[in-house]
């Protein structure tokens, strides 16, 4: 009995497709879906946990919230949402946390351990690392009074970080509008991911370091930033003179620094945005510019974009299977 070629190929799939249906049914390997109520049976308390320990931290410092909100940020753009960023420096390891975006600047990392170690005493290695950034994120923006959401859960802890891409893939505070819309593509994040998820600008810090350009000499010409507001440029340089003062902080928004609202959108329409990679949301394109404007002018559409763009931004890459690990220690990888 004698097949044709294309007959031959047919029957191979179709065994193929009965055998491993799950195959075909989801997308390639590695991106397994996530779940909100993957804990649900290992680690009841989980977020519970999570949330008590953001919550006093954020009463002892106010910026806390801040800091772990960028963590989860400064994680899932530097080869997915894989803990990669909480991990020391060690024999196999070049921590991410020496990168120029982090160095002297990424913080919360104590919180995390403190988080860990209570998830470890409740449920040994069973929550991941990756996931507490997630579910801390979610928290920190929520007590600070931005949205809620369900967090997506099932995240497992990479084996490794890469102190090159913490370099290359996380956007600088002087790259073009552009560049920056190319650094959220390669991450599968649009222009509404982007315009939205920058909102969490509205609060936090920035060190002088990260601004000082735009006050002195933005293009190379010996002028300031045309596109920030001369009178807020007026108030920022005497505490970010043009050498000294690298680490001076300064408020992201400094109308309401510790409240999460759409008050960071107003502040762009009037050219008050603090780094440059913020006011280009409003000069560099119109379509940025657009939505700029909605967000500035309903805090309800600005909160529902943030929350399904968290979502977005916590599905990159995820390992999950029986990939990575649970660390129990979120500083260094499992030896056993
Ligand atoms: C174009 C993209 C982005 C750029 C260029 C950028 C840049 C920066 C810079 C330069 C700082 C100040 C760091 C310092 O001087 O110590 C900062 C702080 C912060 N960023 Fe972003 N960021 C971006 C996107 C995001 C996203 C997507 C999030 C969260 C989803 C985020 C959350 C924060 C928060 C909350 C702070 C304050 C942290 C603190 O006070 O500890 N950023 N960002
Ligand atoms: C951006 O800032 C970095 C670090 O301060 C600097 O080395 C670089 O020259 C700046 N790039 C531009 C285009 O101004
Ligand atoms: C501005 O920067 C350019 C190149 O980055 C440099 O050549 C020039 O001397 C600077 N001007 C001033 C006034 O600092």
């Amino acid at each position: 009995m004698s097949m044709t070629r294309g007959a031959m190929v047919a029957a191979v799939a179709l065994v193929a497709l009965l055998l491993f249906p799950a195959t075909f049914a989801f997308p390639p390997a590695g991106q397994q879906q996530l779940d909100p109520h993957f804990y649900d049976h290992s680690c009841p308390q989980a977020q519970q946990i999570v949330a008590s320990i953001v919550g006093k931290a954020h009463a002892q410092d106010p910026r806390m919230a801040a800091s772990l909100l960028r963590l989860h940020f400064h994680d899932c753009f530097v080869k997915g949402c894989d803990a990669s960023i909480l991990l020391d420096s060690s024999a196999s390891v070049v921590s991410e946390k020496r990168s120029n975006p982090n160095k002297d600047s990424a913080r919360g990392f104590e919180v995390v351990d403190e988080i860990k170690a209570a998830l470890e005493a409740a449920c040994p290695r069973t929550v991941s690392c990756a996931d507490v950034l997630a579910l801390a994120a979610r928290d920190s923006t929520v007590m600070t009074g931005g949205p809620g959401w369900m967090v997506p859960l099932g995240r497992r802890d990479s084996l490794g970080a890469s102190i090159q891409g913490s370099n290359n893939d996380i956007p600088a505070p002087n790259n073009t509008l552009p560049t920056i819309i190319t650094k959220f593509k390669l991450q599968g994040l649009d222009i509404v991911d982007l315009v939205a998820l920058l909102g969490s600008h509205t609060i936090g810090d920035s060190r002088c370091t990260s601004f000082r350009q735009r006050l002195y000499n933005q293009t190379g010409k010996g002028l300031p930033d045309s596109t920030l507001d001369p009178a807020a440029a007026a108030v920022l340089r005497p505490r970010c003179p043009r050498s000294g003062g690298d680490q001076n902080l300064f408020f992201l928004d400094h109308v309401t620094p510790f409240k999460f609202d759409n008050q960071y959108y107003k502040n762009l329409l009037v050219h008050q945005g603090l780094l440059s990679s913020d006011e280009v949301l409003f000069t560099g394109s119109p379509a940025t510019a657009e939505l700029v404007k909605l967000y500035a002018a309903s805090q309800d559409i600005f909160f529902q974009h943030f929350a399904q763009s968290m979502v977005n931004m916590g599905n990159i890459s995820p390992i999950t299977g029986r990939n990575g690990q649970i660390r129990s220690n979120c500083r260094r990888v499992n030896h056993n």
